[in-house]
């Protein structure tokens, strides 16, 4: 197995490009992507000039929630290819000086694991893997409310599945088929460590750990609050950031070598706090090198609503949380950066503008700032081409358990058909999982055959052969920005300053570091926007390194225009 030297904190500097394999390229004409299929297009990668490539998961799995439920942890499912495919795609990256993170999905496992498959029997010494409850004192197993808890699932109804055999309940906090694993039980522990292991052995050079701080949950596993109209409590609130999680990720970072062996190490923390994330990513702790937020990808629904009560989103909302942010970590600990992925619209519906005349502009200033923010950017597979969301209109059309479950319970709870669809075409998962676009071919170039979902019919305009073909296109803007990361120290490491936290169409801030100082420049809006002299440095002698208008310079700015300059000292 090959592998890269991997260099103190060498992913302060890298730009990780996620793909989900489903939908990134299908070589072998089934509809659905595979691990062959993302080898044949290494080349593209490293045109774009990523330092890593995250993979959503590729292992034995059911598929009830794309992967994200496991059977095997050792194992590539044939849907996706072999073990002997995924080496010759850690070898193929390696080659190219590209690294690869595993997903690595061990808060729950697939109810068609072997492990929980042992615990459905109450004899077994795996019972205690998993968490098991009687039911409600009082109640009759099976009945309405004789759940232990009164948490609701993620993808929606109660977050406990009746087992008619031991007549107890087993917690999911996703769906039934992904059983929550007991991690208070240190032999669980000792297992996932193991398992870890190999798959450094192997070569990989990191992990992006999903839901990682449901793992620690809150002792005696207490109700939560009932929103009005509804039958469960959000479980989340309840349940995570239990009190063990700092010894579960110090002794994870222990056990697994994550530092000796340099890996990068990502969690995905809904709920995580500023103050957690600090604690979590502060290197002296030895735990994470950096979380994944969710606070900006929830400032667009309604406060104390869920994702599908949605809200506007005012630019000085938005700032000032990536600006939180920024001041929280600054010293101590390290910023994820990201705009989307595979659970979330895309960027340039979301939170740029769409529209012919806009949405090349706009998805190129949205990666300018975020990019230009202090962390690890993380793309997500077409950010880099401004592919956009998909705008399904009948419920037929979704994939995803996530919005199949909850069109299903909000209209039996209610809710108007039309107000369901519209959350959904807005916040819907699949609004990332339709087909990468490669060219203008029937299925873009993703597959010969019909697509497990269909490509965006955009694909015509919006595709990687048109972009890279076109230096003027996002792709291109994408490739430049990956670029000023390594070569400008301050794009990395610089200390960050928001400048004009109120404007509501400008987004405008400083990086410095040394004798460098950049100031990054961009219009949020679709109007033209002018800013004033005296609110940001003077721009005597500096230079343009990156803008997205061809030959302007100056404090007016036309619809989403953006520019990065260095100031002269
Ligand atoms: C994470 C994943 C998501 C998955 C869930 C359960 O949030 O990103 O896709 O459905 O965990 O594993």
């Amino acid at each position: 197995m090959t592998s890269l030297d991997r260099p103190a904190d060498w992913w302060k500097s890298a730009v990780v490009y996620q793909i989900y394999p489903r939908s990134f390229m299908d070589s072998n004409g089934d509809g659905v992507g595979d691990i062959p299929g993302i080898t044949s297009r290494l080349d593209y990668l490293r045109r774009l000039g990523i330092d890593v490539l995250w993979l959503s998961p590729v292992y034995a799995s059911p598929m009830d929630d794309n992967g994200y439920d496991i059977s095997d942890y050792q194992d590539v499912d044939p849907l996706f290819g072999t073990l002997a495919d995924l080496d010759a795609l850690i070898a193929g990256c390696h080659e190219r000086g590209m690294k690869v993170v595993m997903d690595l999905v061990v808060n729950h496992t697939s109810d068609e694991h072997p492990w929980f498959v042992e615990s459905r029997d109450p004899g077994s010494p795996k019972r205690n893997w998993y968490w098991w409850r009687p039911p409600r004192e009082g109640h009759a197993g099976g009945a309405d409310g004789a759940e232990p808890t009164n948490w609701e699932s993620a993808f929606s109804g109660s977050a406990w599945a009746y087992d008619e055999r031991s007549g107890e309940y087993y917690l999911h906090l996703f769906s039934r088929k992904q059983p929550d694993l007991n991690w208070e039980n240190p032999e669980v522990r000792a297992a996932i460590h193991e398992m870890m292991r190999w798959w450094v052995a192997r070569g990989v050079d990191g992990f992006r750990m999903d839901v990682i701080n449901l793992i620690s949950k809150q002792p005696d596993l207490p109700d939560g609050r009932v929103p009005e109209g509804r039958t469960y409590a959000p479980a989340f609130d309840s349940v995570a950031n239990g009190p063990r999680l700092h010894e579960f990720l110090q002794e994870m970072h222990r056990e697994v070598g994550l530092s000796e062996h340099g890996l990068l190490t990502v969690g995905e923390m809904p709920g995580s706090t500023v103050e957690l994330a600090r604690d979590v990513t502060d290197p002296a702790r030895n735990e994470l090198n950096m979380v994944f937020t969710f606070e900006h990808v929830a400032l667009d629904q309604d406060p104390g609503g869920s994702k599908w009560e949605l809200a506007d989103l005012p630019l000085p909302v938005l700032k000032a949380n990536l600006d939180t942010w920024q001041r929280g970590l600054a010293d101590v600990g390290w910023n994820s950066l990201y705009w989307d992925n595979h659970d979330q619209p895309r960027a340039v519906s979301r939170f740029g503008d769409d529209s012919p005349p806009h949405r090349v502009h706009s998805a190129k200033t949205l990666g300018t700032v975020l990019h230009l923010h202090k962390g690890t950017p993380y793309v997500y597979q077409g950010e880099e081409l401004g592919m956009t969301n998909t705008y399904f209109t009948d419920i037929a059309q979704y994939r995803d358990i996530e919005a199949i479950n909850h069109h299903s319970d909000a209209v039996s709870l209610g809710l108007a058909v039309e107000v369901v669809l519209e959350a959904l075409s807005v916040k819907g998962r699949d609004n990332a999982r339709t087909p990468m676009q490669w060219d203008d071919s029937p299925h873009a170039g993703f597959s010969d055959a019909e697509p497990w979902l269909p490509a965006n019919p955009n694909k015509s305009e919006i595709n990687a052969a048109a972009a890279v073909a076109d230096p003027d296109s996002v792709f291109h803007h994408y490739r430049r920005l990956i670029e000023l990361r390594h070569l400008h120290p301050a794009v990395a490491e610089g200390r960050f300053r928001l400048l004009l936290p109120d404007d509501l169409q400008i987004w405008t801030f400083t990086r410095t570091l040394d004798e460098e100082a950049l100031l990054v420049l961009a219009n949020c809006s679709s109007e033209p926007a002018t800013v004033d002299p005296g609110d940001v440095p003077g721009l005597n002698g500096a230079t343009i390194l990156l803008g997205t208008h061809e030959g302007r310079d100056g404090l007016d700015l036309a619809p989403w225009e953006s520019r990065v300059y260095v100031l002269a000292d």
